[in-house]
């Protein structure tokens, strides 16, 4: 079965807490168990990661080089930040999908610019959790899991 990894970075661990008014009221664990099932329903095993750091993203980016079939990366503020997110973005050699909840080209213009999207092989913005599930279906689907 194939293994699709979403990681999750800084400050999602406080979602459904954190400005309900633009991340929405569902919390990082209800989240994961939609994107498991979701996952189960395309046939994939879907696991869920989230740090507060970014050598941690990176360490599981080059992990998922072995242990990961597809990412699925909300990169949060590191996204507007990091250029070592991209290049190990880049290393897995893995397909990457970036999903932000909310529309990041609606917002602030510092979150208008993504270093990762140049690294990934799509973005999906705005959709809230709605863009975590098209995330897991297109990469079964890419995949062949489903
Ligand atoms: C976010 C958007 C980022 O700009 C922000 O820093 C986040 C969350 C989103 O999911 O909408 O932390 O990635």
């Amino acid at each position: 079965m194939k293994r699709i990894w979403i990681i999750n970075g800084p400050n999602l661990n406080l979602l459904g807490k954190r400005e309900p008014h633009i991340y929405g009221t569902m919390t990082l664990e209800q989240l994961d168990a939609l994107c498991v099932e979701t996952g189960r329903q395309a046939g994939t095993q879907v696991s869920c990661r989230q740090s507060n750091h970014e050598g941690e993203l990176i360490g599981w980016l080059h992990a998922s080089r072995t242990e990961a079939d597809g990412i699925i990366l909300n990169p949060a503020g590191f996204g507007h930040s990091s250029v070592a997110l991209l290049d190990a973005a880049l290393a897995c050699e893995k397909p990457v999908i970036e999903v932000h909840l909310s529309n990041i080209f609606r917002r602030e213009a510092y979150r208008r610019h993504s270093y990762l999207s140049e690294g990934v092989l799509g973005v999906i913005s705005g959709l809230g959790s709605g863009g975590y599930i098209a995330a897991v279906w297109e990469l079964a689907r890419r995949l062949g899991g489903s």
